[in-house]
């Protein structure tokens, strides 16, 4: 392989500490992370239960609603949280809800396992002292790419169940490398801040795969996790992962995509978009109507966040420093 058709190419950086020591380039700083994602030991940030459990009632057939509400009863947090989402006005605009069974029904077991899964994730998973920052950027952007993958899913004749989950967990990796990094304490010491931008672009795709498989999730989700910059597996676009990576674009064109240290670290290469394009039938029209369209819904998001953030103020101040 040449050198020009390496995408890590050119991104390498040596720094020479103050005391002369020769510290890690960010090429470097990515293979150790790799290493450590791939490793025996390594273990995965712990994956909410009932995230995972209403998931699994949703693939079945005839699910009793109130077996949804059981389960649910047992994340009161959780609960809440999407009691309060479903009495919003997007899911609410035909009388009031007031009982988690109201809102099982009135969401539907689809809608309702997306948003167990986001609610969840914010509170349990895109969550770190250290790199809060860092890691407020991801979480924004991977909500705002669900949002946008579904969307996106819509307009192909592929329409996925998985697009809300796949645009969520896309950058997991990128999340668990903040986590690891976090728990080292490894912040201003240890590796030069400047490279971690360039070391979670190298290494975060690979790591969403690896979080993935170890939180067994079904293998196409891993898959596309796993091939959500370069789409290509064995030679042939996989729709979903073309999805993904137009809903990304979306994203970052909107201005919510990652700059980590001055770095974005969330990169699709032009051939690829290209490819995703293609393959979804996605022409400069349909592309242009894609954008008007994100743009609304990412809008409508924002102000519904906007809305959380006001109401989590009206909690009392135990309830929230418990988040
Ligand atoms: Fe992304
Ligand atoms: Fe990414």
């Amino acid at each position: 392989m040449s050198y020009t058709n390496n995408p890590g190419y050119g991104q390498g950086r040596h720094v020479i500490s103050s005391d002369g020591i020769l510290v890690e380039s960010a090429a470097e700083f990515a293979a150790r992370l790799r290493a450590h994602f791939t490793s025996p030991g390594y273990t995965p940030p712990l994956l909410p239960a009932v995230a995972l459990e209403v998931h699994a009632l949703t693939r079945q057939s005839d699910v009793d609603a109130a077996k949804v509400v059981e389960v649910m009863r047992k994340d009161p947090m959780l609960a809440g949280r999407v009691l309060k989402i479903a009495q919003s006005a997007a899911f609410a605009p035909m009388g009031a809800i007031t009982s988690l069974q109201d809102a099982v029904v009135r969401l539907g077991l689809h809608n309702l396992s997306e948003i167990a899964w986001e609610v969840s994730l914010n509170m349990r998973v895109f969550r770190s002292q250290a790199y809060a920052e860092s890691m407020e950027i991801v979480r924004r952007h991977s909500t705002a790419c669900a949002h946008l993958a579904r969307m996106v899913s819509s307009f192909t004749s592929l329409a996925s169940e998985y697009a809300f989950l796949c645009g969520l967990l896309h950058d997991i990796g990128m999340a668990a490398a903040l986590i690891v990094l976090g728990e080292r304490k490894e912040t201003a010491t240890g590796f030069d801040p400047a490279l971690l931008g360039t070391a979670l672009q190298q290494c975060h795709q690979e790591a969403s795969a690896v979080v993935a498989g170890l939180w067994k999730l079904p293998a196409d989700v891993q898959l596309v996790l796993g091939h959500h910059h370069d789409v290509v597996i064995d030679g042939f676009v996989h729709p979903l992962a073309a999805v993904v990576a137009v809903a990304d674009e979306l994203t970052r064109e909107l201005g919510m995509g990652i700059m980590i240290c001055g770095h974005n670290c969330d990169v699709t290469s032009d051939t690829a978009l290209g490819h995703a394009r293609n393959t979804l039938g996605f022409d400069r029209a349909r592309m242009d109507k894609l954008g008007r369209e994100a743009k609304k819904l990412i809008s409508t998001l924002e102000r519904g966040a906007a809305t959380a953030a006001a109401t989590s103020e009206d909690r009392p101040k135990a309830q929230r420093s418990a988040r």
